[in-house]
């Protein structure tokens, strides 16, 4: 490891890990969702872990525009610094756009919307027959699979710098 890597601060590096759990753990449960079905209730631990996503995500939001990030090393042309940006710009509006489109699809449904069993949280005014639902479940799907591919994309470019380019991209998030 180089003398002084820069790092991103302590809170970017634990809400970075905590929500990309949390992600993880949503995107893999909601595409297991069929399989499992007869098996084990999953979804209202994902609706909860989603909600829970949503209210971190508008704070690492807002505070995002309080710090920049850290430098890249040299060898990271502005085209491939660009693109890492544009990617994790979209992982931000899927890390809202997703708990937004389940919490309309779930609104419609018969279900409370229960925060792991602790309390129930609000549901808006959205019918199966509303537009907003068949778009929202939609989206949720299609944004879904966008989600996966993006995701398989950031982890190999970071495991990239690591292991190949042996530079201090991924410590800088460690
Ligand atoms: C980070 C947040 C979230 C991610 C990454 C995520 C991801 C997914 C994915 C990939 C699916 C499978 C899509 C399909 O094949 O139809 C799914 C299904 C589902 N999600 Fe989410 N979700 C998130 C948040 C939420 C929230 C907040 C709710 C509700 C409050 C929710 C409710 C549902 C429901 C009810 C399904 C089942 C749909 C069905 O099979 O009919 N999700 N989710
Ligand atoms: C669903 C999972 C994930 C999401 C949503 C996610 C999201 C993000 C976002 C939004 C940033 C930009 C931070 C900022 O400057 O504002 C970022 C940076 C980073 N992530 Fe992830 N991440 C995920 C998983 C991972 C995993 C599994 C790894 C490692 C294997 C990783 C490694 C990194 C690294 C090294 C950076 C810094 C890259 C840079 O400065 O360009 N991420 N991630």
């Amino acid at each position: 490891m180089s003398e002084a890597v820069r790092r991103y601060n302590r809170g970017a590096r634990a809400l970075h890990w905590l929500i990309a759990a949390m992600v993880i753990a949503n995107l893999a449960s909601g595409l297991l969702n069929d399989a499992f079905e007869d098996v084990i209730r999953v979804i209202p631990t994902h609706k909860a872990i989603g909600m829970t996503v949503l209210a971190l995500t508008m704070v690492r939001i807002a505070w995002r525009f309080t710090w920049t990030h850290p430098p890249y090393p040299g060898t990271v042309t502005r085209a491939q610094a660009l693109c890492a940006r544009l990617v994790q710009g979209l992982f931000y509006g899927l890390m809202l756009a997703m708990p937004v489109t389940g919490w309309i699809m779930a609104s419609a449904g018969k279900y409370p919307l229960s925060w792991f069993g602790l309390f129930d949280l609000p549901k808006l005014d959205v019918a199966r027959t509303d537009l907003a639902y068949l778009v929202g479940r939609e989206a949720h799907e299609i944004l879904g699979w966008l989600f996966v591919a993006l995701v398989i994309l950031h982890v190999a470019a970071a495991l990239r710098h690591h292991f190949i380019l042996r530079d201090d991209v991924l410590r800088s998030m460690a």
